[in-house]
């Protein structure tokens, strides 16, 4: 009797798991485009005016984009090969002006129980959902528990009275939801020292003028709302996966539950450069964004002087700290909070060789809007602009190159089973001002040399990556390359951009990636034209019968 139960058990682990939201393994191959809803897209825009609709980031307004808007753009975001994205925070904010602007981002909560109303309605989300999920494409929602923020007055004596801590309370309940009773915040205090782990977790962000009320995320009610709420928020709106917001703000405590209840793929915001800070909060939630990365991968990567040590060692230190390796950590270059790296410098190849990074790299790849046009806003608020105006052109050379490392990534999947499993390694290049990276079947070789450097960079990469004499592709300019005698690689820069190399054996599967990148040599063996024709795509043929014509 035993085994048929166990069998059972075993065949519904399997199919349960397929129904349910996805898990970290799910998510582990996925590739993701982060949005602001607000500056994404417009609702209902039939024809190219509307794309002329202006939004000054500097006035801190709301601009209009919504989740129709996103619903109707998803051919632009699937077309780059992005199969998730993530959506800023959904839930009600504060309205009206504040000190510090109106909260177009989503990330100053009053009211958990309501979605915004300027993104859209519950059937909005919903359906933005569900279009999503035909076509086989992940939902991710930005979720803020740590703080609120309440209507009125950005006072704080108005605050303290509030909150109770003087004789002269005027009022008992607050106006943020559902945590309407003071004993749901924690008292007041301001976080002065962030080495106090205590004071960062129960002290309040903000300031006098505009303060985020802590929520007491101890107190087992408040964990017990929180913790129903998000199910149903997961189940509502059939979420894929969650990114928790201000997460060193939080109890780890607090965190260990929320992401057990919420049973989908989790991963959090810890902003600090230190992977033994961050490291520990990758036992609560599947995985961090690799903030301690980023802080190296910006300067590497911003001059000649950038320091690919550095960079190196954030890599290895992730890998060796988190609970999954940097496996599963999201991986970026760019984010709602931090300048657009083409704010840092003009140089296009610096600009190309940073941009290559999150894809090849062991974690998630994520892509924040609008990098993929070409957008240059520094500090926030300037970096989140209204993507409209660019008429989300699809012939954007950055468009295409974002295209690339995305197909590039999913061959490299496809084609190798230990792809998303091998640690990325670095090899030594034989060069000041380069980095080989190995992660089978791809090498990628970056420079920091810049595209106006007067030395032309060569990486001479020794250890046996590829067999002998392999073919190989460069897929951001589908030019071929043969490795050497001993399966190394010997290869000149051409100005500073760099190199996504990968065997043309092992890209075959994937049409749509650089299509002309027939293995000639293979196909000869197989004895003639037809064979080759059959296995090379429509693509092609398209190519071939535009040259003929
Ligand atoms: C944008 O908003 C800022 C701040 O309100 C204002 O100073 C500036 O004049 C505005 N720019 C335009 C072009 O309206
Ligand atoms: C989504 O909205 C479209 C257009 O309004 C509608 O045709 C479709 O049925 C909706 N889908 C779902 C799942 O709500
Ligand atoms: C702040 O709030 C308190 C209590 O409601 C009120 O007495 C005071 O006038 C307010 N101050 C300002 C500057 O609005
Ligand atoms: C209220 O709490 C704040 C911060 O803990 C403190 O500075 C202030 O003195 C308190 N006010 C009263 C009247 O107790
Ligand atoms: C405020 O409400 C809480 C619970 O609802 C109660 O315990 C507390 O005594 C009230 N405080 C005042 C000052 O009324
Ligand atoms: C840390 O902050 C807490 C809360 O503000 C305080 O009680 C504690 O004394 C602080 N610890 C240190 C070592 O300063
Ligand atoms: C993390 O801790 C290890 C071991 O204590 C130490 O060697 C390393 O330098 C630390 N890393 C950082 C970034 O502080
Ligand atoms: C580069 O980073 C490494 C490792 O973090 C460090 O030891 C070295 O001093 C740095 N080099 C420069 C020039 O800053
Ligand atoms: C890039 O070029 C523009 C236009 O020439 C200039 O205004 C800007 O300062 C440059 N940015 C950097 C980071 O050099
Ligand atoms: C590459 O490195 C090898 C081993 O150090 C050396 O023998 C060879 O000359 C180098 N090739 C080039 C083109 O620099």
């Amino acid at each position: 009797m035993l085994y048929p139960v166990l069998f059972l058990l075993t065949f519904c682990g399997f199919f349960c798991l397929e129904s349910r939201a996805a898990d970290a393994q799910q998510w582990r191959s996925r590739s993701i485009y982060q949005i602001v809803t607000d500056r994404f897209a417009l609702p209902d825009v039939s024809d190219g005016t509307a794309y002329n609709i202006p939004c000054n980031t500097s006035a801190l307004q709301h601009c209009g984009g919504t989740w129709r808007g996103i619903i109707d753009h998803l051919d632009y975001i699937q077309g780059m090969g992005f199969d998730a994205i993530w959506i800023s925070p959904p839930f009600a904010n504060v309205e009206g002006s504040t000190p510090y602007g109106e909260a177009y981002h989503g990330y100053w909560p009053q009211d958990l129980t309501s979605l915004n109303p300027h993104f859209g309605t519950v059937n909005d989300l919903k359906n933005l959902s569900a279009s999503l999920h035909s076509r086989g494409m992940y939902l991710m929602l930005d979720v803020v528990v740590n703080h609120m923020v309440s209507p009125r007055p950005f006072n704080i004596t108005a605050i303290q009275l509030a909150l109770g801590n003087t004789t002269q309370v005027v009022k008992n309940t607050t106006e943020m939801y559902p945590f309407t009773d003071l004993s749901d915040f924690h008292e007041l205090c301001w976080i002065n020292d962030y080495t106090n782990q205590t004071e960062v977790e129960q002290c309040w962000l903000g300031n006098e003028e505009m303060p985020w009320a802590d929520v007491d995320t101890e107190n087992p009610a408040v964990m017990g709302t929180l913790n129903d709420w998000i199910s149903d928020v997961i189940s509502d709106f059939s979420v894929d996966g969650l990114r928790l917001s201000t997460v060193k703000y939080v109890a780890q405590d607090f965190w260990q539950t929320f992401t057990s209840q919420a049973e989908v793929f989790t991963i959090g915001e810890v902003f600090s450069d230190d992977a033994n800070y961050t490291s520990p909060y990758t036992q609560v939630m599947n995985a961090v964004l690799d903030y301690p990365t980023w802080f190296e991968l910006v300067p590497a990567f911003l001059s000649p002087r950038g320091n690919f040590s550095a960079l190196v060692d954030a890599v290895q230190q992730s890998q060796e700290l988190y609970t999954s390796g940097s496996f599963m950590t999201g991986s970026f270059l760019e984010n709602h909070d931090q300048p657009r790296f083409a704010s840092l410098t003009n140089d296009t190849a610096l600009l190309a060789n940073a941009m290559v990074w999150p894809f090849i790299h062991d974690g998630i790849p994520i892509l924040y809007y609008g990098q993929e046009q070409g957008l240059s806003g520094g500090e926030s608020p300037s970096n989140q602009e209204a993507l409209w105006q660019t008429r989300y052109d699809i012939e954007d050379p950055h468009y295409i190159m974002v295209t690339s490392l995305n197909q590039a990534r999913k061959a490299a999947i496809d084609s190798e089973k230990y792809f998303l499993t091998t640690p990325m390694q670095f090899l030594d290049a034989n060069e000041g001002n380069t980095l080989a990276v190995s992660k089978p079947p791809v090498l990628a070789l970056f420079t920091n040399a810049g595209s106006s450097s007067a030395t032309s960079v060569r990486w001479n990469v020794t250890h046996p990556i590829f067999k002998s004499r392999e073919q190989l592709v460069d897929v951001l300019t589908c030019r071929n390359y043969l490795s050497g005698e001993n399966g190394g690689v010997s290869i000149q820069s051409d100005e500073g951009m760099p190199k996504v190399l990968m065997p043309i054996s092992s890209i075959q599967g994937s049409p749509q990636l650089c299509p002309q990148s027939v293995d000639i040599s293979s196909a000869k063996r197989a004895a003639g034209l037809a064979v080759s024709w059959l296995s090379i795509t429509p693509y092609f043929l398209v190519a071939v019968a535009v040259a003929l014509a």
